[in-house]
């Protein structure tokens, strides 16, 4: 088990640098097995998601070399396996081998997707686009046995723009005959990275990032190259830390247009920054007013920037409320966010109150997702006195360089195994 020792209440000055989007990263790396030659993607953050991905890759016999921030891969041979368990179950997106192995070879073998405990996140959307392109999916046990003599394009329409949904049907409708049109598309900025990546192999694919993508399957699939574009949500939280410590702290390689939803928010609580090209500047900001969030789809607040908000919430002076709308369990990490003083009270599965100002004393606390994980980080970097956060394997998920970085900015903080 991994612990955080945090000494809190220290001023962050410096630069932090932004890595490349998990989200986009856990997607642009198994789909390289779309490409028959090789390709190359730059800028892949340092997560163990990445680690876990590229064994499966090795497992479908590609060839995978890791040099820095890069990932050179070969798919040439790449071979159809069922997917065993202790990795699929590892993370959220090893369902993305769904519809790239469906669209590459008509078959695929897979268990049921793992991920952080924030509800019940069925894939139910996924699997209703497959069998609309013609696939026949299977249950046995925990496994999905999906086969397809041949995938016909179509028009479907998403009852929730789902973002894992989208990726995953654009993967497949690559290897249908014909056109697929997705109606009610998620719109967030992964989805645009995703499809620059298949479109620079030979895919033709219009309207990534709005809400009817348009993809002509079976075009041959060539080497390509991709960049993973910054990390919004990882900008979002160390701008969230930026407006409770920062004094003049930089974050470097922010895309103003990922995040507006965030900077919208913290103008309107009173927290000044300056943004110059793709560096945001910002510092604590010590008269917060309180306010109302409600998580929504791309463009919307997002609601993997909820849970750390939360953490800053609690030094704001009144009454907030946050509506989490996109999924039904994710404010577990305010129980022990209140371990540490904080004034928040569950009102519902979907409603969150914060009062404050409090002082947060630091404590220990364990973390129980991803971003949970994180708004504990921020509230032992607030908090007075020592804390200790376990199972912070859940940050490191997401958060990449995490120690490094913090401390680079003056933080007093240890990892411990
Ligand atoms: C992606 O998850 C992200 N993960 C999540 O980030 C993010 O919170 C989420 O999108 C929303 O932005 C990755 O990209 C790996 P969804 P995904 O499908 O694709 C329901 C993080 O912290 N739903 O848009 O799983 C689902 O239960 C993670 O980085 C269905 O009901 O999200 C949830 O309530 C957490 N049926 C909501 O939709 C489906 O078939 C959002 O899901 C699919 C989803």
């Amino acid at each position: 088990m991994t612990r955080i020792t945090i000494s809190g209440n220290k001023p962050l000055s410096g630069e932090v640098k932004i890595s490349g989007a998990k989200n986009s990263a856990v997607a642009l790396v198994p789909m390289a097995i779309l490409s028959k030659g090789k390709t190359v993607i730059y800028n892949v953050p340092e997560i163990s998601d990445i680690e876990y991905l590229i064994k499966i890759m090795e497992l479908l016999n590609c060839k995978v070399e890791h040099k820095n921030d890069a990932l050179y891969i070969d798919s040439t041979n790449v071979m159809n396996k069922p997917i065993p368990e202790e990795l699929s179950v590892q993370m959220r997106a090893s369902y993305y081998f769904m519809g790239i192995l469906l669209a590459r070879f008509g078959r695929v073998e897979i268990s049921f997707p793992g991920g952080c405990n924030i509800g019940a996140r069925p894939i139910d959307i996924h699997i209703k686009g497959f069998e609309e392109l013609g696939a026949h999916v299977e249950i046995i046990k925990n496994r999905y046995i999906i086969t397809a003599n041949k995938l016909i394009g179509k028009k479907i329409y998403f009852d929730f723009p789902s973002v894992g949904a989208t990726i995953n049907v654009m993967f497949a409708a690559i290897g249908a005959e014909g056109t697929t049109v997705i109606e009610n598309a998620a719109m967030e900025p992964e989805i645009v990275n995703v499809a620059s990546f298949l479109i620079n192999m030979g895919a033709k694919i219009r309207g990534a990032g709005t809400k009817r993508i348009e993809i002509e399957g079976k075009c041959p699939l060539g080497e390509s190259v991709i960049e993973v574009f910054p990390d919004r949500i990882e900008s979002g939280t160390y701008i969230i830390i930026g407006a409770a410590l920062g004094e003049n702290l930089k974050i470097k390689g922010i895309i103003k247009e990922h995040i507006e939803a965030l900077l919208i928010k913290l103008k309107e609580i009173g927290v000044h920054y300056e943004i110059d090209g793709d560096t945001l500047t910002i510092s604590r900001c010590n008269k917060l007013k309180p306010t109302k969030i409600k998580t929504l789809a791309f463009p919307g607040f997002p609601t993997d920037l909820q849970q750390p908000i939360t953490a800053l919430l609690t030094q704001a002076n009144g009454k907030s409320m946050i509506e989490e709308t996109i999924y039904e369990n994710r404010f577990k990490n305010t129980i022990e966010l209140n371990k540490m003083g904080a004034d928040t009270k569950i009102l519902s599965d979907h409603k969150l109150e914060i009062n404050g100002p409090v002082k947060l004393k630091g404590t220990d606390v364990v973390a129980t997702d991803l971003r949970g994980g994180a708004s504990l980080l921020i509230a032992a970097l607030i908090a007075d006195g020592i804390s200790h956060i376990d199972n912070s394997e859940y940050i490191l998920r997401g958060y990449g360089d995490l120690i490094n970085k913090l401390k680079n900015v003056g933080a007093k903080i240890e990892i411990t195994e």
